[in-house]
């Protein structure tokens, strides 16, 4: 028989959930929206943005969906959960209450205080705080100030310049009332994803994905521009006191609530010099890119992960993951991240030219009038490769992307370079 699944989003990790689902024996039918041109391919794209939660309420009903997976958090804080719910329909992606996790920087800082989670102190200032005292306070490293919205991936400032950081602030006040400002915590940064629900959780194997822009980790912050997984930082000692210090008391925290959580919990860590943990921020959703190299590790039938997780059965799912790395590199249009130049055609994206272990995630790509694949977004594309060696993987993907042809576009040359 198989599920009817509705996908929302359609971004890389949009896609990646797609294929996923389509390897799935649990799945008969994909619909997404609004999905890109790699979308298409598992099954019916629909023009319904992931803003429209009524019209989102209206095509799963229609589609008679057995379960929706939601990939962006935005529709999950405004309720989209909440709502399917309501009419019977299980989702993939946790309620309102919960989506506040990432909606607000400081609510997820009050859950991490109840919870008893290590995370960085912070101070949070409004209208009446004297900017330079707080500021001189933590002057003898940078200063991390964080909105408290969500913000696209522009709510964060980390910065040694005080001019910047005063005006940051100020900006941030005027606009959203307050603004947080935090201890800013060295390290290396991993990604554990958490699946969760009123049952249980499953760790999936910890990735590192890559938020700048260029080589070497400079230039600007991006949505992330590769990653890999497992990530060999989180070594077992440390993935030991994840659990126990954070994905443990989290769950405990979330599941004694009234409503639980069910989804993903996105946990980005910072793993300081002596291998303790903690928590830079909480997303309520796959991350992306991440998505795309950790999925294709999971062995078992992702559909029937994501639907236990969405009906409270993640505690009778076994979770059984591959030995393998996989890598995946993002491809960005010209002038990402600041004003992406979009509408260019992409050759080599014919799938002849994918195989079983290197593939084409979509991201921002459409079809012209006469069907011809064009860029439509800043982060056009990923290649995701899977080997039994991360190197492997690293080089069948830098293979794949030699293939095709963007004008002006740009990627990273070094991903995986901290763990090769
Ligand atoms: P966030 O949106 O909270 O993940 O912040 C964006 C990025 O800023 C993170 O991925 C980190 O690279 C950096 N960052 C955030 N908070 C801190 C912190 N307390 N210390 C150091 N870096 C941080
Ligand atoms: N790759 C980071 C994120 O999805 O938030």
């Amino acid at each position: 028989m198989g599920r009817c699944v509705l996908v929302v989003g359609g971004g890389g990790r949009e896609h990646a959930l797609c294929l996923a689902l389509s390897e799935s024996p649990s799945i008969r039918e994909i619909h997404t929206t609004p999905g890109n041109a790699g979308t298409e391919h598992f099954g019916s794209n629909h023009d319904i943005p992931a803003s429209d939660i009524s019209g989102l309420l209206e095509l799963s009903q229609r589609l008679k969906v057995d379960f929706v997976v939601v990939g962006p958090e935005a529709p999950l804080c405004d309720g989209l959960a909440d709502r399917l719910i309501n009419i019977g329909i299980p989702c993939f992606g946790p309620q309102r209450l919960h989506a506040e996790l990432e909606g607000s920087k400081l609510f997820a800082k009050q859950a991490m205080e109840a919870a008893g989670v290590p995370t960085a102190e912070y101070d949070l200032l409004d209208a009446s705080s004297d900017i330079n005292t707080y500021l001189d306070a933590r002057s003898h490293e940078p200063w991390v100030i964080k909105r408290d919205v969500l913000a696209g991936g522009k709510g964060v400032v980390v910065t040694s310049d005080r001019k910047e950081a005063i005006e940051f602030i100020q900006q941030s006040v005027q606009s959203d009332g307050h603004v947080l400002l935090e201890r800013f915590l060295p390290g290396e940064e991993a990604s554990m994803l958490v699946v969760m629900d009123k049952s249980g959780f499953v760790c999936l194997p910890p990735s590192q994905d890559h938020k700048r822009a260029y080589d070497g980790d400079e230039g600007p912050n991006t949505g992330g521009m590769g990653a890999y997984c497992p990530a060999p930082v989180v070594t077992d000692a440390i993935h030991e006191k994840v659990l126990e210090r954070i994905v443990g008391p989290m769950f405990t925290y979330l599941s004694s609530m009234e409503i639980p959580y069910r989804g993903v919990l996105y946990v980005g860590l910072m793993i300081d010099q002596y291998g303790d943990p903690y928590v830079v921020e909480f997303n309520v959703r796959f991350g992306d890119p991440e998505c795309q190299v950790t999925l294709p590790l999971i062995d078992t039938d992702v559909g029937e992960l994501l639907f236990a997780s969405s009906t409270d059965a993640l505690s009778k799912t076994d979770v059984v993951f591959k030995r393998a790395h996989a890598l995946t590199i993002v491809l960005a249009s010209e002038g990402y991240p600041k004003t992406a130049i979009k509408g260019r055609p992409i050759v080599g994206l014919d799938r002849s030219l994918d195989s079983a272990t290197t593939w084409v995630s979509h991201a921002g790509t459409s079809r012209n009038e006469t069907g011809d694949f064009i860029s439509s977004g800043g982060r056009v594309l990923s290649v995701t490769s899977v080997a039994d060696s991360l190197q492997k993987a690293r080089d069948s993907s830098y293979q794949r992307l030699a293939q095709i042809i963007l004008d002006g576009s740009h990627h990273r040359s070094d991903i995986g370079h901290r763990a090769l």
